[in-house]
């Protein structure tokens, strides 16, 4: 086997990429040599281009379900269950830094969000968290079935446009034993109409593709949810993961046209002071690949 790290000198490929490329040299070598001359920026046909991404739709359930709608929850719920696959190319993306550091974002959230319960716990008789684009909710789901099951005084609302997200996530509510503590709400999160207001405000792998101004306004149009002394926590991809898994970013953008915005703690805390929050910390996942802010509405 030719070991396909020296076949693409100029750039450093890690383990995960290495490892798809040897696959596909086995596979197809003809779209191996594609994705690296791609990846390289040298001309490559239409022909070819096409080739290649029929091969990697027709060979990756994950990809293809990215391609179909970027920014759906079906993709992510994937990095989050990790089961593992016969795809050289699913495997991939389950290996990849980006992809494991999806799954370490949930990993902090479920760290981090029971200390900032407890905060509001030790506060108030009762605490009512929003989850705004939830998808399914399981970052909730799995911190309500660990600490809360039978807490009397804790509950959330799941709000998502995707009905099939929220429908999948009823089920994980109800075999997690937590469905008595959280409403699935469908709908535009712009046209929410909140009956009560949220202590803690959920904000998780929304802002991402989108530009600083789409995001303030995003965040003042939150402000309106939440209670006096309530919390906003954000999720944004930082500029370290486009650093260090720029293979698979390269990867992303090829077949979904998918695009991020990354912003670092500066540019984040930036965007919550303009739409009118004051910035208290961030926390990240373990690769430092997604920061997670933490803002208060100011009144
Ligand atoms: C990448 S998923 C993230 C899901 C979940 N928060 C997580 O961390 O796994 C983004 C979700 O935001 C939802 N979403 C995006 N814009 C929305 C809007 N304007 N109203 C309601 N949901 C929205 C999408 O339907 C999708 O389920």
């Amino acid at each position: 086997m030719k070991n396909n790290k020296k076949l693409v000198e100029n750039f450093e490929l890690d383990e995960a990429a290495t490892q798809l490329l040897d696959a596909l040299e086995k596979e197809n070598n003809r779209v191996k040599d594609f994705l690296i001359n791609s990846y390289k920026g040298l001309p490559v046909s239409l022909e070819m281009k096409e080739e290649a991404y029929n091969y990697f739709l027709n060979n990756s359930v994950i990809l293809t379900a990215m391609t179909t709608n970027p920014g759906s929850s079906v993709f992510t719920e994937f990095l989050y269950d990790r089961v593992s696959s016969s795809s050289s190319i699913d495997n991939y993306v389950l290996q990849c830094k980006n992809g494991r550091a999806v799954h370490a974002r949930l990993v902090a959230i479920e760290k981090e969000l029971p200390k900032i319960i407890e905060e509001y716990r030790s506060k108030n008789d009762n605490v009512l968290i929003g989850n705004l684009g939830s998808g399914p909710g399981r970052d909730i789901i799995n911190v309500f079935s660990t600490h809360y099951r039978n807490a009397s005084n804790i509950r959330a609302v799941s709000i998502d446009k995707d009905v099939n997200a929220l429908r999948r996530g009823r089920v994980m509510a109800k075999v997690q034993k937590v469905d008595h503590l959280i409403d699935f709400c469908e709908g535009n999160f712009f046209k929410y109409d909140s009956p009560d207001k949220f202590d803690i405000l959920l904000l998780i792998g929304v802002l991402c593709p989108l530009d600083t101004e789409t995001c303030i306004n995003i965040l003042k149009m939150a402000k309106r949810f939440l209670k006096k002394g309530g919390c906003l926590i954000a999720s944004n991809v930082t500029k370290k993961m486009e650093k260090e898994d720029p293979f698979a970013y390269f990867i992303m953008k090829w077949l979904a046209s998918w695009s991020l915005v990354f912003k670092d703690e500066e540019e984040l805390k930036k965007i919550y002071e303009k739409a009118g929050y004051a910035w208290k910390e961030g926390f990240r996942d373990s690769y430092g690949f997604h920061l997670m802010g933490i803002g208060a509405p100011i009144f």
